[in-house]
């Protein structure tokens, strides 16, 4: 999968630009606060349907504008051109079109243009707290399985309800069932995909990160569901009917939905132990690099194809030899590249977009 131009119209600090990718690696360079991120994120709204720095949308509307335009134009394997965009206004609702024909659900259009995200951040996944996890597992999902997107949307409405409802104080019991039910249900599907990415994931990174350590560090990603031990998704469903039900004056007094897969994490150790707890910075990073490359891996088994890959400032996060390591394990692949001039050396060659003040020169 090629991007090969993006065009954005009063989308943060740009004004207007026209940018075109080539096949390979391409390089985002300019000061701090030029707008290489910017554009990143531009592309990365296509692949998930909103921004990788978990904003609102309304954020992403130039100071000053009413509404932002993107739009990409990218090629899939057979060399197929298409073309989406997105209107984000502040008096109406976004419109995504592919193409001409615009598209209502998000799982219309998740999955057709993909993209893995690497920014500094993503050390998260492995200190930070379990929603970052989960956020990369969902992101990772609904490119692959569209209709995840379908369940987990609908899941965290219900949750939303329900948690606005406990709030309101004196709940409507009779409600509050409907509501739970809906939790169980979900949540059985929910978890069961999410285990069976992570297991994929921990197979794919092991790799990696074997390959990385010279066989020094093992790599496991255990999934955790808040409800315990269940494999399939009605053992789990049963599960949450029964916790839910048992657990409900707590859920009345803290006025929040305590459980189901919103609770949910998982656990990544390093010969057995947890990398959170006793990962040094190095073994930490490491193991962030190895479940990002592991995302891309399993996105092409899944889906046929490799992603696009975005790498947001990580050039001046990993040191030498995990720089060479990633680059070496993504030839082929199209990557776009954020960093400042000092950063990219041994680059050289490659497609350099210059940007200042929000335009490229
Ligand atoms: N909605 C917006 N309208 C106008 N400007 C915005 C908006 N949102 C963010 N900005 C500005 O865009 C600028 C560039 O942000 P960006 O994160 O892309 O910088 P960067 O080039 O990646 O910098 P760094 O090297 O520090 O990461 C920032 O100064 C930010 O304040
Ligand atoms: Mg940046």
């Amino acid at each position: 999968m090629n991007v090969k131009q993006l065009t954005v119209r009063n989308f943060r600090n740009a004004e207007e630009n026209i940018i075109t990718f080539d096949p390979g690696v391409n390089i985002i360079c300019g000061e701090n606060a030029a707008g290489k991120t910017n554009l990143l994120e531009a592309v990365f709204y296509f692949a998930a349907g909103k921004s990788f720095r978990n904003c609102k949308d309304r954020e992403l509307i130039r100071f000053g504008c009413e509404s932002a335009n993107i739009e990409i134009v990218f090629s899939d394997e057979n060399g197929v051109e298409k073309k989406m965009s997105a209107a984000i206004g502040k008096n109406f609702r976004r419109v995504i079109k592919i193409g001409e024909y615009r598209i209502t659900k998000l799982s219309e259009y998740l999955g057709l243009f993909r993209a893995v995200i690497f920014t500094p951040d993503h050390l998260n996944l492995v200190k930070g707290a379990p929603e970052n996890r989960r956020r990369f597992l969902d992101m990772a999902i609904c490119q692959s399985f569209p209709k995840y997107a379908q369940s987990l949307s609908e899941y965290n409405k219900c949750v939303a309800q329900k948690n606005a409802l406990l709030k309101r104080g004196a709940a409507d019991d009779l409600l509050l069932e409907v509501y739970n039910e809906r939790i169980a249900s979900l949540s059985g599907s929910i978890t069961v995909n999410r285990k069976k990415y992570t297991l994929r994931l921990e197979e794919e990174a092991a790799k990696f990160l074997d390959d990385m350590s010279g066989g020094r560090e093992k790599l496991r990603c255990e999934y955790r569901a808040q409800c315990g031990e269940a494999d399939t998704a009605e053992e789990i469903r049963e599960k949450y009917r029964v916790i839910l039900k048992d657990r409900l004056a707590a859920e009345k007094e803290r006025a929040q939905a305590l459980y189901g897969a919103h609770k949910d994490d998982f656990n990544v150790t390093l010969n057995r132990r947890s990398a959170k707890i006793y990962g040094s910075q190095g073994q930490q990073r490491s193991a962030v690099l190895a479940l990002k490359l592991a995302e891309g891996e399993l996105s092409a088994r899944l889906t046929g194809e490799y992603p696009v890959f975005l790498l947001d400032d990580i050039l001046s996060e990993l040191d030498a030899g995990r720089k060479e390591y990633i680059l070496s394990r993504l030839d082929g692949r199209q990557v776009i590249i954020t960093g400042c001039e000092s950063e990219i050396f041994g680059l050289e060659g490659k497609n350099r977009v210059f940007v200042k003040d929000g335009k490229t020169e």
